[in-house]
């Protein structure tokens, strides 16, 4: 089953926030319903947010009327850029299709712009199968692996990037368990790294957040991956909240911590973490789980989406260039320039 497709004008989307339970597929018709669908994370994950967004601009150009089109574009590409500030993956989407429709009229614009989302859906997968490779041969024998939150097919065009190297790592017969932290306050590992894995037959285990350390300790846990929402300049990565967290308890336990990216994911605007913004999201994710109190219903509370880890604590940055290790800067740098040409 596809969890993003393009089909007949609209874009349908699996709704992630009824997983496991229910598999519901839902049709998006206008720029509002994408907008929706992001902000409420009915599709979440940095590059798959980036490809709903592209079918967005999509939706948007196709239903142009009157008026002036580059001041509509522009309205349209505000509205999605609005609906989650952390993953830059959306804004390097968003930016490569204003530099498509920018240059085209009205009438063509949009197949130009549907060309421009596939290629954006059809790369990331490709992607995520170079970085997998990429992470699969750094993964000793018998690894038994702790991720965080869910990078994996759901969170990309199909593939994943920590899930896709447990994916190539599984293949090669190099991973014994995977350890999939619940992730608070919206249980991503739980509903669907779990349910991920678990389609694909790959052994995996569910521990509250609160148990990474005592596993760590006893000796249960080889190395940690997740994925990254943004990268800074200097390897600061932001990713789901509690990933430092598990990045302080891995550096304490000499266990190496490895965060895995494509290069959409890299902001070199920014110099360092500090600089990125961390979405706040509502109080009521933590006071309460699919409608039901687990709080006081007055109690104040902090919700911050994410968090960032600070380049000490990862031992390499995987991406589909390669594997970047001691330098983190030189490294990114190297890759970028390698790319560009
Ligand atoms: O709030 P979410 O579910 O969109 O957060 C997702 C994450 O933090 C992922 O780890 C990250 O986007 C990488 S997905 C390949």
């Amino acid at each position: 089953m596809k969890h993003i497709e393009w089909k007949d004008h609209k874009l349908y989307l699996l709704d992630q926030r009824l997983l496991p339970e229910q598999t519901v597929i839902c049709a998006n018709e206008s720029v509002e319903d994408v907008c929706d669908k992001i902000r409420t994370l009915a599709v979440r994950g940095a590059p798959a947010i980036s490809i709903a967004a592209a079918y967005g601009m999509v939706i948007a150009a196709e239903r142009y009327r009157f008026g002036d089109f580059r001041e509509y574009m522009e309205e349209n590409h505000r509205l999605l850029a609005a609906t989650r500030p952390t993953a830059v993956n959306l804004f390097w989407a968003l930016d490569e299709m204003k530099q498509v429709w920018q240059k085209a009229s009205p009438a063509e614009a949009p197949a130009l712009l549907l060309a421009k989302a596939k290629e954006i859906e059809e790369d990331d997968v490709r992607r995520c199968l170079r970085l997998s490779e990429n992470g699969a041969a750094l993964l000793p024998e018998g690894a038994r692996i702790l991720t965080h939150c869910n990078a994996g097919a759901l969170a990309t065009g199909g593939y994943g990037t920590a899930l896709g190297i447990v994916r190539k790592g599984y293949e090669r017969g190099k991973v014994a368990m995977v350890y999939a932290d619940e992730t608070r306050p919206l249980l991503q590992g739980a509903r669907l790294t779990a349910y991920e894995l678990r389609a694909d037959h790959i052994p995996v285990t569910l521990i509250t957040d609160n148990m990474a350390a005592h596993l760590m300790k006893q000796d249960k846990i080889d190395l940690v991956i997740t994925g990254a929402d943004r990268i800074a300049a200097n390897g600061d990565a932001a990713n789901k909240i509690g990933t430092y967290g598990v990045a302080v308890l891995a550096a304490y336990h000499h266990i190496p911590f490895y965060v895995t990216a494509p290069l959409s994911t890299f902001d070199l605007t920014i110099q360092s973490g500090s600089d990125i913004i961390i979405e706040e999201r509502d109080g009521e994710e933590v006071r309460s789980f699919q409608g039901v109190a687990s709080a006081p219903r007055d109690v104040p509370v902090e919700n911050p989406a994410f968090d960032v880890t600070p380049h000490e604590l990862i031992k390499a940055l995987i991406t589909e260039e390669g594997v970047i290790e001691g330098d983190f800067e030189e490294g990114i740098r190297r890759q970028f320039a390698r790319k560009a040409r």
